[in-house]
């Protein structure tokens, strides 16, 4: 049986559940999300995601419709719903549907909020065994992307170049340096050290960089937040991405050049089992969230 969606109260299956064509996210993409991923009925890190909700919302002007205690309690019933295996739950704020169109905000305005959760659906193993190609490209996004917008237009379509080139990955290039994949955070190997863009307008606070610097971190393995030049990304041992669905997987293929020898690197391996293990102990409920 398909779990129930949430939309602004309710529970109720998902063609059941319709949103106004007024509604400002469906006319203008006015509206900010999160993709939480749970982990043997645990919702990962949900404090930093409820967190980076609370930023995104501030950063288009809204006040969060809900406490994180009731947020909480929303999110743990729709994951009940699917009681064995991992899951992802994805949700959205957004400004809610006025009475006509106009881009200026609405001073009062009901929030639409909707959640929905599916099982997990984790990148192939094969190809975090073999590693995946991606391409750099031009990042032609906003100056805001700390935000986690709905509006995701410019993603979509550097996604998609990447795919019609046969890369998993567009690696976004600005002022001539990387910043993060159309979806995913960045890093790379150079001199045996993880380095990963510092945070700023120009890229998500990603939840699994966050994690991974900090398994770097208790693991005595150096790491790094700085500018990663174009040149820089072209010459590193290693590449890897980070997202919640794609965890860490390794790039060894850019723009049609091999990165390193090809495969995997060893830190690359090193974090990747430091990662599996800290979700196995969060599946077993013997590590803090
Ligand atoms: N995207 N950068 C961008 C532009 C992203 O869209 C994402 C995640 C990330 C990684 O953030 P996190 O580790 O918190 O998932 C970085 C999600 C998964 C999505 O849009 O589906």
């Amino acid at each position: 049986m398909q779990p129930k969606v949430y939309l602004n109260g309710r529970f109720l299956p998902a063609e059941e559940a319709h949103v106004s064509v007024m509604d400002r996210g469906f006319l203008f993409g006015d509206g900010v999300y999160e993709v939480i991923p749970c982990y043997g009925g645990r919702l990962f890190r949900l404090a930093h995601h409820l967190e980076r909700l609370d930023h995104s919302l501030q950063g288009i002007r809204m006040a969060n419709p809900l406490s994180h205690p009731a947020w909480q309690e929303i999110l743990e019933r729709m994951i009940e719903q699917l009681p064995s295996g991992d899951q992802s739950v994805y949700l959205q704020v957004t400004r809610g549907a006025s009475g006509k169109r106009d881009h200026a905000i609405p001073g009062e305005i009901e929030p639409t909020i909707f959640i929905m959760t599916s099982p997990a659906v984790y990148a192939d193993p094969a190809k975090i065994g073999s590693g995946v190609a991606a391409i750099t490209l031009q990042d032609n996004r906003w100056h805001r992307c700390n935000i986690k917008a709905i509006t995701l237009l410019a993603n979509v379509l550097l996604r998609t170049d990447a795919v019609d080139q046969g890369a998993a990955e567009a690696i976004l290039i600005r002022d001539g340096k990387a910043m993060e994949g159309a979806a995913s955070n960045l890093f790379i190997i150079a001199d045996g050290i993880i380095i990963t863009p510092r945070k700023s307008e120009h890229l998500l606070p990603g939840i699994t960089r966050d994690l991974v610097l900090e398994l770097a971190s208790a693991n005595d393995t150096p790491f790094n937040e700085a500018e990663i030049s174009e040149q820089r990304l072209k010459d590193a041992d290693e590449i890897w991405l980070t997202s919640s669905t794609k965890e860490i997987m390794p790039v060894i293929e850019l723009d049609g050049v091999r990165v390193g020898n090809g495969k995997p690197g060893p830190i690359f391996l090193k974090m990747s089992g430091l990662y599996a293990d800290y979700k196995s102990r969060l599946q077993a409920g013997t590590v803090e969230n």
